[in-house]
């Protein structure tokens, strides 16, 4: 793919929010995206094109890690590297603050995200239990992370 994010503002709130709710089976609701953009350690990247917004993650900020705490790409735009894309973002701007590691969390059952953190080389550091909401009952988090140039040293 060819575009390159970019680093959103609360201009594009209504453009997260749709694509949220089009393309995250548990959105995160307009209150929560709009946190990430008052939070001055979490950083909102997106990908854009002439139609409109395709793809977004969250970053944070932790005081040795960084977090990977959102990512959706449209559904008519996946397997074409846009998450892939966003994820390097934040591996560089992570590497930027010097951070150890790139945590994040996903439902045990979301083979697709699953294989592509593997891809990008995140490995499964443990379980959470029960610790989503889902339609049967509660689900399990896979607990995930990438190691990083400060976290090598
Ligand atoms: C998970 C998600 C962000 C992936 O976005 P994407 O832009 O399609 O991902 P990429 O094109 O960068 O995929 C990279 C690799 O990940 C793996 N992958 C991605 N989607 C996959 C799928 N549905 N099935 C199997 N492997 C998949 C593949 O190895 C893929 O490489 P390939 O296409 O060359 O085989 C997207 O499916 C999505 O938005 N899902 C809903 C939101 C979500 O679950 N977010 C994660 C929350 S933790």
């Amino acid at each position: 793919m060819t575009q390159r994010p970019e680093r959103l503002t609360l201009d594009d709130l209504p453009g997260l929010v749709a694509l949220e709710r089009e393309g995250q089976s548990h959105p995160w609701s307009e209150a929560l995206l709009h946190e990430a953009f008052v939070d001055e350690r979490a950083q909102v990247w997106g990908l854009k094109m002439t139609d409109g917004l395709k793809g977004f993650a969250v970053f944070y900020r932790l005081p040795f890690d960084a977090e990977l705490q959102a990512i959706t790409v449209a559904p008519r735009m996946r397997r074409q590297g846009f998450a892939t894309t966003l994820l390097e973002t934040g591996i560089a701007q992570a590497n930027a603050w010097g951070s150890e590691r790139l945590l994040l969390e996903v439902r045990a059952s979301n083979q697709a995200a699953i294989d592509m953190y593997r891809r990008a080389g995140f490995l499964r550091d443990g379980v959470r239990r029960g610790y989503y909401d889902s339609k049967e009952g509660r689900e399990d988090a896979w607990l995930m992370s990438l190691r990083l140039a400060a976290g090598k040293a």
